[in-house]
């Protein structure tokens, strides 16, 4: 995916579902352990999508549902272990202490949807992509990088 995370932002143009999987299933490519991945936009913007994407070009065809009751859903283990987490309905920080998810951003990797609901309490590094609509069945991405996902190749 050369210069796609480059900064300051890149845009990709998603024209289905299928395209947006396989964005998920690049930036699959290039993550490991410590690495988050935040996932923002509208309701039906295809973050799941994405995440479902990226959980099967780890480890196969397994079910990716969205996470949004249980707030998070984890796939795999060791240098796959995939934390898919959907903080919408989140009400109090005190959940997220509850969850693990600080420490799950050091070991896993994770794949955050509504990343915005964690205040500005981000780690430095990570990828943001923005999904927005286009059209019909369309979707844009943006992926902004920082930290050591800047000018990851
Ligand atoms: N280009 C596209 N990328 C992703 N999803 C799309 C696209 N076009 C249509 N869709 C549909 O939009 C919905 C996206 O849902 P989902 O991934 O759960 O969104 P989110 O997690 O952002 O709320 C799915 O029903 C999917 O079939
Ligand atoms: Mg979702």
């Amino acid at each position: 995916m050369h210069g796609a995370v480059n900064t300051p932002s890149t845009t990709r143009r998603l024209p289905d579902e299928a395209a947006t999987a396989a964005l998920g299933a690049e930036l699959a490519a290039l993550a490991g352990p410590g690495d988050v991945i935040c996932l923002t936009g509208d309701l039906g913007a295809g973050k799941t999508a994405l995440a479902r994407g990226f959980v099967r070009a780890r480890l196969g065809n397994v079910e990716v549902t969205s996470p949004t009751f249980t707030l998070v859903q984890i796939y795999g283990e060791g240098e796959d272990e995939i934390w898919h987490v959907d903080l919408y309905r989140i009400e109090e920080t005190s959940e997220l202490r509850e969850l693990g998810l600080e420490e799950a951003m050091e070991s896993a990797i994770c794949l955050i949807e509504w990343p915005d609901r964690l205040g500005g309490d981000l780690p430095a590094d990570r990828l943001d992509v923005v999904l927005a609509f286009d059209g019909e069945s369309g979707r844009i991405a943006t992926l902004n990088g920082h930290g050591r996902w800047q000018g990851r190749p």
